[in-house]
């Protein structure tokens, strides 16, 4: 029986993640918007790329929710995207209605599913995402570690003039401007960054990185983000469809780890066939760690809006 993933959100990043499933051909997809037509044509669209690309998974596009049923992974990408001047916390209230809307339906239609959330502000989404649900935590976690960890690797790549494939690195904390890039645990090919960066080029990245999304915002202007976004997500769903054991940084939920209780946070874990199977903890220098929690505090501040 072949894989079956819906993707909730026909926008942007929703197509740009349902056509690199089907093109990967790890899953069928079901392709989920409340716009009239728009994931049908998309859906349509991208099926009748598949003898052309040579792929055979199939795609649909719906407005109904109860076609997510039988999936293993709902990806989630529904929601308003960031405008320019827009702090990524402007969309808590529009969005956390949306996603609550969604998170029933999954319940609804999909109980057995896993949850991986896209639409920001990405920490607090996944947590009301987790609440609304009712799953398992292990079960909903979310997208952005593995999105601005690229966007860090990329930037050191482009400085290095080395390929970006060797260059380890990882950023940890909320998916907002309180990122925290852990520069400790860089390295190229085993080399500490620091060995072939001085500090000023290397905060320079770091603040870079801080602002990658607004970045790209600023240049498209009616829109924020999406080709990396959506290689990010497609990352974890594959991770979890053919249980790789990765050892990314995803926003899961804490319970005392790094001192943090009861809020979503971008913490590296290992994502399996399972979902999150195992929180790493890592030893932090005292600054890493106190970013950590300021971004975990703005988290929570967040969360409170929505749920009190
Ligand atoms: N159910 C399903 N789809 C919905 C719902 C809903 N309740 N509400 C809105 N949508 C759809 C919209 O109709 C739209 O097609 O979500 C889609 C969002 O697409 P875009 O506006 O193109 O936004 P996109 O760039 O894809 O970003 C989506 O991902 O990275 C994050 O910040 C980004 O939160 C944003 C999300």
């Amino acid at each position: 029986m072949h894989n079956k993933v819906a993707v909730i959100g026909s926008g942007f990043v929703g197509s740009t993640v349902a056509q690199r499933i089907v093109e990967k051909e790890l899953a069928d997809v079901v392709l989920v918007d409340i716009v009239e037509g728009v994931p049908q044509g998309k859906g349509l669209d991208m099926l009748q790329s598949g003898p052309v690309e040579g792929f055979s998974s199939y795609i649909k596009g719906t407005n109904d929710f109860s076609e997510i049923a039988g999936s293993s992974i709902v990806v989630v990408t529904a929601g308003l995207a960031r405008k320019p001047g827009m702090t990524r916390e402007d969309l808590v209230q529009t969005n956390a209605k949306i996603i609550s809307g969604v998170a029933e339906n999954i319940k609804q239609y999909a109980p057995e599913a896993m949850i991986i959330m896209v639409t920001n502000p990405l920490d607090v989404m996944t947590y009301t995402a987790f609440k609304i649900s009712g799953f398992a935590a292990n079960k909903v976690f979310g997208m952005a570690g593995v999105l601005d960890t690229a966007r860090y690797r990329t930037f050191l790549a482009l400085e290095l003039g080395v390929c970006v494939n060797d260059i380890q690195a990882m950023v940890l904390g909320g998916h907002g401007d309180e990122m925290v890039p852990l520069v400790d645990y860089t390295t190229v090919s085993g080399i500490p960054v620091r060995n072939l960066l001085d500090e000023a080029k290397i905060q320079e990245i770091v603040l870079r990185t801080r602002k990658g999304g607004g970045e790209i915002v600023g240049l498209l202007k009616t829109g924020s983000a999406y080709y990396a976004p959506s290689a990010a997500a497609v990352q974890m769903v594959e991770a979890v469809l053919k249980d790789q054991k990765r050892l990314l940084p995803v926003a899961a939920l804490l319970t005392g780890q790094y001192g943090i209780h009861d809020a979503y946070v971008g913490v590296p874990a290992v994502i399996g066939a399972n979902g999150v199977e195992r929180i790493i903890e890592l030893p932090l220098n005292s600054d890493d760690k106190n970013q950590l929690v300021a971004s975990s505090e703005i988290i929570k501040e967040n969360i409170k809006l929505i749920f009190g």
